[in-house]
């Protein structure tokens, strides 16, 4: 069943291509146009939304911390994420122009289905992105966007989340497409990228032995931090989740803009320090700020693994380990970027004993509160 691979999961993060080029099947048509009839939603309804809330748990809460920057940035629609085991319980405000969106991979999870139940008792609409068919969140959802990754067995969920990723940018394009906004050339722009990114997930797979090697040899400490900004921090609170589940270490994410208002006090000789650079296009003033912060945390004494874009010469005098990644719109980054921190997790705990698939403490999901 692992198809010749050691593990389940290194077989799902080798599925990744296709298990993206499928959540993209038929729905971009030949005018490069999206074409999402099966939402359900009709298109007035989407042109009234004035408000996104985005619930979901754990890697699917990062996939909506994501989604967040897509769809403000392409349809100037306010949204919020929230971790659905908290969304209920603080009387958010709901209303029925708003539209909740419930990311769950197995739509099992009880914490995301409470929160949707709650949401439609407020008489929002619900929109599920969900990985299996007929499951609980979709049935109880006003309409569903399904991720085509296939089953995903292994316990951490890799291609699950790409997949969330890719639903999440469709929603977002689709909500500018239906409501047109000044974004309408770049919207049709990413759509283009966005048809072509499997090959790009595809170049990253083949150049990860480095990342393995790496991860070998950090298998004695206790301590990875990890940076980014913009939609790179979500992506470094991926990584962070990934090793502590897989590899049972002590990992954390950070905004790198939030450094200096004390994760800092963290830095000492040797600790390693994860950084997910922006692409120096686009948001360069960003970028620039991150290179800064590869030097100070350096300076203090960290290895500094530095994933960034091929092309990118700035970051090469700080980086200790540089993991390359292709140059993608500055949205559409954390789908390349998130791969070689899976790949990183996974070698971590397996060079010291672990169970990748199966993790101590954990399910696949979630049916408690
Ligand atoms: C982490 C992981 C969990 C799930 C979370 C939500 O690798 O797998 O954090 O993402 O339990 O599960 P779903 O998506 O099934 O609702």
């Amino acid at each position: 069943e692992k198809g010749g691979y050691a593990s389940f999961m290194l077989k799902e993060i080798a599925e990744q291509p296709k298990a993206v080029a499928d959540t993209l099947l038929g729905r971009i048509d030949a005018s490069g146009s999206l074409s999402l009839d099966e939402l359900r939603i009709p298109d007035a309804e989407l042109r009234e939304v004035d408000k996104v809330v985005i619930v979901a748990c754990g890697t699917a809460f990062h996939a909506g911390l994501i989604a967040k920057y897509a769809i403000e940035h392409w349809t100037r629609i306010p949204c919020e994420v929230e971790l659905a085991s908290e969304f209920r319980y603080r009387d958010p405000i709901l209303a029925a122009r708003t539209l909740v969106v419930a990311v769950s991979q197995s739509g099992e999870t009880m914490d995301t289905l409470m929160a949707l139940r709650h949401a439609r008792e407020q008489g929002s609409k619900v929109l599920a992105i969900c990985n299996t068919n007929g499951s609980t969140i979709p049935r109880e959802s006003d309409a569903v966007l399904y991720t085509h990754a296939g089953p995903e067995v292994a316990v951490a969920s890799t291609k699950a989340f790409l997949t969330q990723l890719v639903a999440c940018y469709l929603v977002a394009l689709y909500l500018g497409q239906v409501r047109g906004t000044k974004w309408g050339d770049e919207i049709h722009a990413v759509i283009r990228e966005l048809a072509q990114i499997g090959g790009q997930v595809e170049q990253v797979l083949q150049t990860m032995e480095p990342v393995r090697a790496l991860a070998r040899s950090l298998a004695d400490r206790d301590t990875v931090l990890f940076l980014g900004r913009h939609v790179g921090y979500p992506v470094a609170l991926e990584g962070a989740l990934k090793l502590k589940e897989l590899a049972y270490m002590h990992a954390e994410g950070f905004a790198a803009g939030e450094l200096k208002h004390g994760p800092i006090a963290l830095i000492e000789e040797g600790v390693p320090v994860v950084v997910v650079v922006p692409s120096p296009r686009g948001r360069s003033v960003l970028h620039d700020k991150i290179v800064s912060n590869i030097q100070e945390v350096r300076a203090r004494g960290a290895r500094t693994i530095v994933i960034a874009e091929e092309g990118d010469e700035a970051v090469v005098p700080y980086a200790d380990h540089l993991i390359r990644i292709p140059a993608t719109p500055v949205l559409l980054q954390p789908l390349m970027a998130t791969v070689p921190l899976q790949v990183f997790a996974c070698e971590l705990a397996t060079a010291r004993g672990n169970e990748v698939d199966q993790p101590r403490n954990l399910a696949k999901s979630v049916t408690v509160e």
